[in-house]
């Protein structure tokens, strides 16, 4: 397994191309299993759950090509398996992101039910009331949930909770369903509407997507269609989360501020410098980080997804940050890991609070997912001496070449290669 080694103390300055978004590439990937027809896809991030994505497709079938960087096409005319198999889920649990589509247009689908989650039992329970609202047939067998409908029907769906991939499910399979459905208590992710963008090009007929009632009218068939995906506005938020911890002046260029507000608030308040257009954000900070205390939530709220990452910036400031984590019942992994370079983090539930220290002290911390590596990055540039980072897999699931993006503004990071055996 490859480890990062970091020594702490470079300021951060240049520039930063961010890649498109992991969590929008991933359903859009899935919905090309909706048409015979070919998607040609553009600022498509080169990640490891993008492989396994497209490992998961390939053995249904559906053929994918690269072309420039970034530049994917995918065809699922000739599907010939309906299946997401356990080995391919347990890695990665958008994989249920097949279920909707598959279901919508063969009428069958059999996909490994996920298992246990590093960061909260994350239940599929609400993709299943709603498609079996739909008139599917779904049973739990032998660890599959096993799906089958003639054609979908149109209804409305209240999802006890708001669910990102949940909706995105629905929003899949209610395109090729016969007559009307309505999506309330949706989720409003920017993820969302990029993946609604993409189905409406390809003659799906909805609408209110980005708001919390989603209508959409199901069609026959739906065609192929060219996208471009929005840009990963985590990765973006990791990025200004490290140049407020180590200091610095940088510019993410391929950037959308638009879809940022809470997390730009936050630096803001924190005494990151943040300057904006239309695709670019400026991040400059030559202080000691305030401390801003957060809650997760739904978008347009603070994401969980940058919990981690703004949580190692608080350990560095001046007073103390109270956080509170609403979405995952277990997403405080990287407290462990930053108590060990010194940070004072005392957690009662699902509340954290952060005592600022003057200076971390670097150390050999393990990484436990994906934006809990994140935060241990950002905290081990911002440290004194060394950090390594063990398990460094987490990372590569989610951000692109990050290190290589690091190294070029200034930071002294370096991957060492170690052989699985
Ligand atoms: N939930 C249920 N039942 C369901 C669905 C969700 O109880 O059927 C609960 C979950 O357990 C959780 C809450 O509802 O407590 C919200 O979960 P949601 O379904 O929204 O999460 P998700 O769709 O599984 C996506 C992202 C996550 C991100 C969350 C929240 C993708 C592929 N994943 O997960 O991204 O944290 O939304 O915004 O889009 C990441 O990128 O690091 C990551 C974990």
């Amino acid at each position: 397994m490859d480890k990062l080694i970091i020594t702490g103390g470079n300021r951060l300055h240049g520039d930063v191309v961010i890649s498109g978004a992991k969590n929008a590439a991933l359903p859009i990937l899935c919905a090309s299993l909706l048409t015979a027809d070919t998607l040609a896809l553009t600022n498509v991030p080169s990640l490891k759950d993008i492989s396994t994505t497209l490992k998961l497709l390939a053995q249904m079938g559906v053929q994918n090509q690269w072309g420039n960087p970034a530049e994917l096409t995918l065809n699922a005319a000739n599907v010939t398996s309906l299946e997401a198999p356990y080995e391919l889920v347990k890695t990665m649990r958008a994989s249920i992101l097949v279920l909707g589509p598959l279901l919508a247009r063969f009428g069958e689908a059999r996909v490994s039910l996920p298992g246990g989650c590093a960061i909260g039992q994350r239940p599929v329970d609400q993709h299943i009331k709603g498609l079996t609202a739909m008139g599917a047939d779904i049973r739990i067998e032998h660890g599959f949930v096993i799906a089958r409908a003639k054609r979908l029907k149109g209804t409305t769906i209240r999802t006890d909770m708001v669910t990102v991939t949940g909706t995105e499910n629905l929003l899949m399979a209610a395109a090729l369903a016969e007559g009307r459905t309505i999506l309330e208590n949706a989720a409003r992710e920017p993820e969302i509407t990029d993946l609604a963008e993409l189905l409406i090009k390809m003659g799906a007929r909805i609408q209110g997507h980005g708001t919390d009632r989603i209508v959409i009218d199901g069609v026959e068939r739906l065609h192929g269609a060219e996208h471009c995906i929005v840009a990963d506005r985590i990765e973006a938020g990791t990025f200004l989360c490290a140049v407020g911890a180590a200091g610095g002046d940088i510019m993410l260029r391929n950037a959308a501020p638009d879809t940022m507000g809470a997390v730009l608030d936050k630096l803001h308040e924190a005494g990151v410098g943040i300057e904006c257009g239309p695709d670019w954000i400026r991040g400059h900070m030559n202080q000691r980080p305030k401390a801003v205390g957060f809650r997760t939530y739904e978008y347009p709220a603070f994401p969980t997804d940058m919990q981690a990452q703004l949580m190692a910036l608080n350990t560095i400031a001046d007073g103390t940050a109270v956080i509170v984590e609403n979405i995952f019942e277990n997403r405080f992994m990287h407290v462990q890991e930053l108590r060990r370079m010194g940070a004072n983090i005392d957690i009662d539930g699902h509340t954290a609070v952060v005592k600022g220290i003057p200076e971390l002290s670097g150390a050999t911390v393990m990484a436990t997912d994906l934006r809990a590596s994140a935060s241990l990055v950002i905290a081990g540039l911002a440290a004194s001496g060394q950090t390594t980072i063990e398990r460094i897999y987490h990372l590569d699931r989610g951000y692109e070449h990050m290190e290589v993006k690091l190294r070029t503004i200034g930071a002294d990071i370096q991957r060492i290669k170690q052989d699985p055996a």
